[in-house]
């Protein structure tokens, strides 16, 4: 919201009062005087304006958490144990998964309660690359890289999916980067040449890579540099 608005909120104050105290430096954002009426404030600051606290800020929270198999992306659900449950109870009403797994993947997830953030992580139109490793029920069809790197025609949301890069490891497993999350996106992929996806497991996440001291259903902080390579 913009700061001139969020001092207007107050009854009884007036845009001309709020004006003023911006022109006289009695407007502070986390700590600091700004006087630019237009400066955007999200939930997290805390704006004391005219001696009054507008907004107490709440602390945003990123999180990387090492997804087992079996819990689903999910903050609750009636049948299966979500994977916000695995953090702690003080935590778990705020945040939102930033990029769903499968209930069968494992690997990186990032939760928040940054709802901008994880847009600029999860929008596809921003094609921020997600690896992951991926074993087959069958071999590799030689065909495949240049037909992922070409990009698949997903009929029912009539997009085709970005040129994805496939690496090769063995006959059955590969390391897949791709630019967007769509629903069983990897599944559907190799389900063009009817090869079952038997484990997908993310490694990353844009520039956030699963921190390999994570056993599955283990979780950590991001780090400052981490939530600002986003
Ligand atoms: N693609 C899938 O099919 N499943 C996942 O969990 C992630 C990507």
């Amino acid at each position: 919201m913009r700061l001139d608005r969020l001092i207007c909120q107050q009854r009884d104050w007036s845009r001309r009062t709020a004006l003023k105290l911006l022109d006289d430096g009695q407007v502070w954002v986390n700590d600091k005087v700004e006087s630019n009426p237009l400066f955007a404030v999200d939930r997290f600051a805390k704006v004391v304006a005219g001696g009054r606290l507008l907004q107490a800020g709440k602390p945003a929270l990123y999180l990387m958490l090492h997804k087992p198999a079996g819990v689903v992306s999910a903050t609750s659900d009636p049948k299966h144990p979500t994977a916000v449950s695995l953090l702690p109870q003080a935590w778990q009403e705020e945040l939102h998964i930033a990029g769903r797994l499968d209930k069968a993947s494992t690997g990186l997830l990032l939760l928040t309660n940054d709802g901008l953030w994880s847009r600029r992580i999860t929008e596809p139109q921003l094609k921020k690359p997600k690896t992951y490793l991926v074993t087959l029920a069958n071999p590799i069809d030689p065909d495949t890289a240049r037909r992922f790197a070409e990009g698949i025609y997903f009929e029912y949301e009539g997009i085709t999916t970005s040129p994805a890069q496939l690496e090769q490891l063995s006959s059955h497993q590969a390391r897949l980067t791709i630019y967007e999350g769509r629903y069983h996106q990897i599944k559907r992929m190799f389900g063009r040449f009817r090869n079952p996806v038997l484990t997908l497991h993310r490694e990353s996440m844009g520039p956030i890579v699963l921190d390999r001291r994570l056993q599955a259903g283990e979780y950590r902080p991001l780090t400052a540099a981490e939530i600002a390579a986003i």
